[in-house]
């Protein structure tokens, strides 16, 4: 085991502009991933300030009242814009900035100009805080303070690494109870295991990569522990763990299908061995056919939903499995036969 207490790259960014504490009544369209949009739209409506005005398949149009410093709070959206209009509030309160404008047609150098003289705005297409972009028939300012890298620090990544608006809608579904034991035994640089922290009350939050390399990107990241092992060979106690999220190898960019069909069983006996009762697993995959036989083959195991999302051109599904209540838990079994091993881990003596 390789763990120890880390910087959590995913605090709030201290340097939030002053603009941020200004109340403003605008309208924003705010960037999800297909699949998310009803996540996202149920994290702003429990929000103050915030009118839903039109979900789209990737985004939610919202009217806001309110300083955005509340509004950034929210891990469901990756980016945000703001209808360019003379009476826009937030691009009013935004004062001299820099901006960018992309080729949105004929009328592009006029505006740039109109932009510039009217709002004195630099414009400054490599290190922008508002880009101008078309998008439909509307012209938007997307605003650079309120990228997710923006708002809660730059992680490191792997090619395959989850996304964080991916890893907000895990991590939701996860449903994580104050205390809970979280494992994400295919952690690579750690993502699912930052939104955890960030968003729950877990208590220990362990991540597994068989990948040395995935470890060190992980260790950058944040406050976890960390351990080197194959997932089809963990090393936890039966029944020790209550919530296990990973992004699994699609079969493409990680593995491959074939090396799918060997892992995906074994990997699947392997969670049924460790989750505690009434457990949950959220596991996202591309190879979903396979997910899907085995997870109905492994007795101990029961899929409950299926969350088809999209990502970087990938159509992954988020499974959401839980341990069939029908069945005393292994955990259970071994207690009965006085071998129980009481210790959530990671612990490299108890590894087969
Ligand atoms: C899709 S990536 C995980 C991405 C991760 N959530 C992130 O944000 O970076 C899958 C990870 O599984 C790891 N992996 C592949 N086969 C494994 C195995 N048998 N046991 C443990 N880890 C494995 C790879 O090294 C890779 O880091």
């Amino acid at each position: 085991m390789t763990g120890t207490t880390l910087p959590d790259a995913q605090q709030p960014d201290a340097q939030q502009p002053a603009w941020f504490g200004v109340p403003v009544a605008d309208e924003l369209v705010l960037r999800t991933l297909p699949g998310a949009v009803d996540y996202l739209a149920d994290s702003l409506s429990r929000r103050r300030g915030v009118t839903i005005v039109k979900r789209h398949p990737d985004a939610v149009r919202i009217s806001w009242a309110g300083p955005l410093a509340e509004l950034a709070e929210d891990r469901y959206f990756s980016s945000a814009a703001v209808p360019l209009r003379p009476d826009s509030e937030i691009l009013a309160v935004l004062g001299e900035t820099t901006f960018r404008v992309g080729d949105i047609g004929p009328e592009r150098f006029e505006l740039i100009k109109e932009l510039e003289d009217g709002r004195g705005w630099r414009n400054d297409p490599r290190d922008w805080e508002v880009n101008v972009e078309r998008r439909g028939d509307e012209l938007v300012a997307e605003i650079g303070a309120l990228h997710t890298t923006r708002r809660f620090g730059r992680l490191e990544r792997l090619p395959a690494s989850t996304t964080p608006v991916l890893a907000a809608v895990l991590t939701r579904l996860l449903k994580v109870e104050p205390g809970q034991t979280v494992l994400d035994p295919f952690c690579g640089a750690g993502t699912n295991l930052v939104y955890v922290r960030a968003m729950t009350e877990a208590g220990a939050v362990l991540g597994g990569d068989r990948d040395r390399r995935a470890l060190a990107a992980a260790r950058k990241n944040g406050r976890y522990a960390l351990f080197q092992a194959d997932a089809a060979r963990l090393p936890f106690a039966d029944g020790s763990i209550d919530r296990v999220v990973a992004n699994l190898p699609f079969g493409k960019r990680v593995g491959s299908h074939r090396g799918n069909e060997q892992l995906y069983p074994a990997f699947l006996r392997e969670l049924d061995r460790i989750l505690a009762p009434k457990a949950r697993a959220v596991l996202l995959t591309e190879d979903k056919r396979l997910l899907r036989t085995w997870a109905h083959r492994v007795p101990g195991l029961r899929p409950v939903k299926e969350v088809v999302l999209a990502s970087g051109g990938a159509h992954p599904s988020a499974f959401v499995l839980t341990n069939r209540t029908n069945r005393p838990s292994s955990a259970a079994n071994r207690a009965k036969q006085g071998t129980d091993r009481t210790s959530p881990g990671p612990n490299p003596g108890t590894r087969r």
